[in-house]
């Protein structure tokens, strides 16, 4: 039996539990902390050691960030302070965790390598994107398992914007539109990635997976489209399993 702690940053809260690996189940309860204000690197990171440290965990952490980390640098910064642009996670996280082994990655690609482990085997088998849609559209390319971090299809240009500005479940809700509506600008997105990509599933994640039986039916692209399984555990269950397996994007 193996066991790691993960930590899921975001915007508006910071939630970690301790995750068996072979189960991909928590061990215990899932703690949340609001993400401070402003959420600078050192006061986020002391919210993530307060949470380790009520669990009474002192082996890894796995953590994961809405941002690009590359080389364990963050390098973009989405609903969460700007200075994290720049930060060397190493080198914040080690302060406040010494000792210990510790990976930062991005929150899509955890909870993309989540789903690959303990969602739909589809996720598992050949090349598959997940999608998490929530206040952006974060995103995973995974190749039987495997992970090619840092993809950020959300930002891919559809119909002139930004696709994550239309096609998110935040922007869903800010045009106060119904499923129908909503599914086919995400539609679109997908219709531009399928093009471009060829993946032989998409899987969908984020709180709206759960509407699936309402908008699924609209979406009309010729590669399979599934609802995720983990809904939100996935970020933590995947943090846990990238500092166990030892991915350091
Ligand atoms: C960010 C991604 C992140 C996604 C979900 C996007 O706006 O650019 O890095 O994975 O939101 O949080």
């Amino acid at each position: 039996m193996s066991y790691s702690f993960g930590i899921d940053i975001g915007g508006s809260g910071v939630k970690g539990a301790l995750v068996d690996l072979d189960t991909g189940e928590f061990v215990g309860e899932r703690t949340k902390i609001a993400t401070p204000r402003p959420s600078t690197p050192d006061a986020v990171a002391e919210v993530a050691a307060d949470i380790v440290r009520q669990a009474g965990w002192d082996g890894p952490v796995g953590l994961t960030l809405p941002s690009v980390v590359k080389d364990q640098t963050v390098l973009s910064a989405a609903n969460i302070d700007k200075s994290w642009i720049g930060t060397d996670v190493q080198e914040l996280f080690g302060r406040h965790f010494p000792g210990r082994e510790l990976t930062v990655l991005n929150d899509a690609d955890a909870a993309g390598l989540a789903e690959s482990a303990h969602g739909d085997p589809l996720a598992r088998t050949g090349t598959a994107i997940f999608l998490t849609l929530g206040t952006g559209i974060g995103s995973a390319f995974l190749l039987d398992g495997k992970l090619f971090p840092n993809t950020e299809l959300g930002h891919l240009m559809v119909d002139g914007e930004i696709a994550e500005k239309r096609a998110s479940s935040a922007a869903k809700d800010r045009d106060g539109l119904k499923h129908k509506q909503w599914a086919k600008r995400l539609n679109r997105a997908l219709y531009e990635y399928e093009k471009l990509f060829h993946p032989q599933t998409f899987i969908i994640g984020g709180g709206i997976s759960r509407k699936f039986d309402s908008w699924g039916p609209h979406i009309q692209i010729k590669t399979p489209v599934i609802p995720a399984q983990l809904r939100n555990r996935a970020g933590i269950v995947g943090a846990a399993m990238a500092v166990e397996s030892g991915i350091k994007p």
